[in-house]
């Protein structure tokens, strides 16, 4: 058996008929940049995420890059991050001038809020940390930090569409990708900011749209981020099923830890019940990893690594983070390994995987 690690066009095939419907209602609307479709879709987010305002933007990465625009993170700041996200984090940091600071993961993946303080300098402008994989972090302690240094948080949510965020503080943003594997996935790139804060939501709206405040009249030197308008329609059309979408992946999950989690090769997080699973992903002890892989694949299963190389390794980073070592990071960097996660995964397709698993650990 065959098992794709995601197979977009099953979702095509199950919303084809709304699919249908939404694509000839924006052909009739006629409106190709922004307008209803973009609103509507900015209402329904924003509601659907518990937020006052939500703007829709080119891709995840802008959404996070206009957010720190938002609060003037500049060249000479700096923003603690993880090194473990996908490199577009830390390019929006970059992308504004500041300069990342590499924070170690816990055992979930998600900042070592215990190693944050430590890195506060006086340049530093923001902490942006990643609710990694689907998994959340506890923001209590994080808000905690930003009041007393008065610094920003900035939540890079591109991977937590549908999870239940805990300790949310109504000052933060979040910036969403719609990068077509996400929980809620585009037919194309898209992204979104969901704010309380009127000074971001202004800025955004403007900065997204060559900086204009009114037709023709450019307050500020912004640029065109503007988010697809059909992404947008299409998008409506999925939010409806995103929880039921995210339960499915719960369900995976838990046969996955059930069926699993006994092997003492492996290490499986203790997630919790906030965590959306965007992956699934296992840590592979004893150096196995890229062995287990091979297995998988001679056996016709996808896997992957989120990520192979950690941001500070990256050939455009590790000049300037040579220096750099991160204990956990470095070493979940060798061992996870993410198993085919996603709403439309048959049964007989995760059992496939999991007696593959199995397999390679009885060999
Ligand atoms: C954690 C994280 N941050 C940021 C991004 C950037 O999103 P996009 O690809 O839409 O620019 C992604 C998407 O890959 C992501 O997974």
């Amino acid at each position: 058996m065959k098992v794709p690690f995601i197979e977009l066009c099953r979702e095509w095939d199950f919303f084809e008929e709304e699919f249908i419907k939404a694509f000839k209602l924006f052909g009739q609307n006629a409106v190709y940049a922004l307008g209803s479709d973009v609103e509507n879709f900015e209402a329904n987010f924003a509601k659907y995420c518990g937020y006052r305002y939500s703007v829709g933007v080119s891709t995840g990465l802008a959404a996070l890059e206009v957010i720190l625009r938002a609060y003037d993170v500049k060249s000479g700041d700096e923003v603690i991050t993880v090194g473990n996200s996908a490199v577009a984090t830390s390019l929006a940091i970059s992308s504004v001038g500041a300069k990342p600071v590499f924070c170690d993961v816990n055992e979930n993946f998600l900042i070592d809020v215990e190693q944050i303080e430590s890195l506060i300098t006086s340049k530093t402008k923001a902490i942006l940390p990643v609710h990694l994989f689907g998994g959340v972090c506890d923001m209590r302690p994080i808000n905690e930090l930003a009041k007393k240094y008065k610094i920003f948080v900035i939540e890079d949510a591109c991977q937590a569409h549908g999870c239940k965020f805990i300790n949310e503080s109504a000052v933060n943003s979040k910036a969403f990708s719609f990068y077509p594997t996400k929980n809620l996935g585009a037919f194309g790139e898209g992204g979104i900011i969901v704010t309380n804060e009127e000074v971001v939501r202004d800025f955004s709206l403007k900065y997204r749209n060559y900086g204009q405040n009114g037709r023709y009249n450019h307050e500020i030197k912004g640029t065109n981020y503007r988010i697809d308008p059909l992404q947008c329609a299409l998008l409506n059309v999925k939010l409806d099923s995103l929880n039921k979408a995210v339960e499915r992946r719960k369900e995976i999950a838990k046969k996955y830890i059930e069926s699993l989690g006994h092997l003492e090769q492996i290490k499986i997080n203790n997630y919790n019940s906030s965590s959306s699973f965007h992956l699934f992903v296992i840590r592979v002890l004893n150096g196995e990893r890229d062995n287990l892989r091979d297995h998988l694949k001679k056996n016709e299963v996808d896997s992957l690594v989120h990520y192979p190389v950690t941001i500070y390794k990256q050939p455009c980073y590790k000049d300037e983070y040579d220096n750099v070592v991160l204990v956990n990071t470095d070493k979940f960097q060798e061992e996870i390994l993410s198993l085919p996660c996603y709403p439309f995964l048959k049964e007989d397709e995760q059992d496939f995987v999991i007696k593959q698993v199995k397999g390679f650990f009885s060999l």
